[in-house]
């Protein structure tokens, strides 16, 4: 199995404030419940999902966008990063539209009520059936990221006998300084298309009787931790928008990406807030004069991320050389994020530590049950003395969570809760063992 995994270097090491999870008499609640009782109801691992925070976080891009540029904004949720339906629903409620994908999200979407027309689809390999289904959903754009996939598009809007809304994805190379996992921005990347090319297909679109530019978009990566990226690459964006408008296209709109970052407890200082980003987008849309279009943004770990947290139970402590290990019963299957970036989540005990065991902390590494040396949620982490049958909250779980979560060692998938107010509901109940090999034949 090799040598223990290296701990990645964070500057701090604190659970962010997370309003919808207080702690009340020492145990951590999700709003008005107890952790402790949920996971005595529903078992662990679980993720729980506050309502109240997702609502918040909503509201204040939605305020951000309104105030930073006075304009009509349709926030496009990127459900790849949480699509459990209580949550689409929850935010189809608001007026919120979607990013999706692939043919699944589609439906996840539809199903879920959000509105086709605030349905933009993005993604480098669309099937034609997904193209197809996307065309005869009437949703607002199909996010064109290459000249065959053009083809595609024009050639099934052709089948169906209309036109398809179509918005060209341009990679602006620019770099979005975050991690090389989660940046798209850049011309080494496989999304967009490059400017020239996308310039050279303008005036066949224009003229196509099968397609209509209806806008231009870009993202430029995820966990955007400063400003000046985004409103570079809005300026690039915008000025061509203009050249889409001069070779002939009736714009409509422009779609600026998602990567409002949201805080997982190690940074050395806080990201910058949703009127900043705002802000920064409004810059960027000044300094190329494209001031008169539609806008849409692509949140997605910004809206849900921080109003999960994955409840899990410790199952042994034990030290192994001169580690610590807690090993728990969440697991990478569960959170990936730690084994595939070395992501950073705050993790915090639900009831603080008694005095006698000790508050005092001290590193561990929190594992799972997984066979895989990079099965960790937490290296070299300071943490009190926990022992068997404690409960952690690892916080940052509401996005790419259970959306990544995988059913490796015949894992049974978590169970998902919401919580409003004083209510807890499952919306989405662990399945039984069986379903793992449900559709297997022998
Ligand atoms: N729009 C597009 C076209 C995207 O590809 C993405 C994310 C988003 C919006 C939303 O990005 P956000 O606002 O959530 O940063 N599994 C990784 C994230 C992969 C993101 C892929 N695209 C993680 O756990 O960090």
């Amino acid at each position: 199995m090799g040598d223990a995994p290296k701990a990645p270097s964070f500057a701090r090491t604190e659970v962010p404030e997370v309003a919808s999870f207080p702690r009340k008499d020492g145990k951590l609640h999700c709003e008005g419940v107890s952790l402790a009782a949920i996971a005595l109801a529903q078992q662990t691992p679980t993720y729980v999902y506050s309502g109240a925070e997702i609502d918040t976080a909503f509201g204040a891009i939605r305020s951000a966008m309104a105030a930073a540029t006075d304009r009509d904004v349709l926030i496009a949720y990127a459900i790849k990063a949480n699509a459990n339906m209580a949550i689409l629903a929850r935010l189809a409620g608001h007026g919120c539209g979607a990013d999706i994908v692939s043919g699944g999200e589609l439906l996840r979407a539809k199903t879920a009520g959000i509105d086709p027309s605030r349905i933009v689809f993005s993604g480098v390999g669309k099937r034609a059936e997904e193209i197809r289904a996307a065309i005869e959903s009437g949703i607002r754009a199909i996010h064109v990221e290459s000249v065959p996939e053009l083809d595609v598009v024009a050639s099934e809007a052709r089948a169906l006998g209309t036109k398809a809304r179509i918005a060209l994805r341009v990679n602006p190379d620019v770099d979005a300084e975050t991690h090389p996992y989660i940046a798209t921005g850049l011309h080494g990347t496989k999304f967009g298309l490059e400017l020239d090319v996308a310039r050279s297909v303008l005036g066949r679109i224009v003229s196509s009787p099968d397609l209509q530019l209806e806008g231009v978009a870009c993202h430029i990566g995820s966990q955007l931790g400063s400003t000046a990226p985004l409103t570079e690459a809005v300026a690039i964006l915008g000025r061509f928008a203009l050249e889409c408008r001069a070779a002939g296209a009736s714009l409509r709109s422009l779609d600026v990406g998602g990567g409002w970052p949201m805080h997982y407890g190690c940074e050395a200082a806080p990201y910058p807030p949703p009127l900043e980003f705002g802000r920064a987008i409004a810059a960027g849309l000044r300094q190329s004069g494209a001031t008169e279009f539609d806008l849409i943004t692509e949140p997605g770990r910004a809206l849900v991320g921080p109003a999960g947290v994955l409840l899990t139970r410790v199952l042994y402590v034990k030290t192994q050389g001169t580690r610590r290990f807690v090993v728990v019963d969440a697991a990478m299957t569960e959170l990936l994020r730690p084994a595939l970036y070395e992501a950073y989540h705050a993790i915090a005990p639900v009831a603080l530590p008694s005095a006698t065991l000790g508050v005092q902390t001290s590193p561990c590494d929190v594992v799972g049950p997984v066979c895989e040396s990079g099965d960790f949620l937490a290296l070299e982490r300071p943490l009190p003395q926990v022992q068997a049958g404690d409960l952690l909250a690892v916080y940052g779980a509401g996005a790419y969570g259970r959306e990544m979560s995988m059913t490796y060692n015949a894992r049974v998938p978590a169970a998902e809760v919401l919580v409003d107010g004083a209510l807890m509901k499952v919306v989405r109940a662990r399945p039984p063992v069986e379903s793992l090999w449900a559709h297997e034949h022998w």
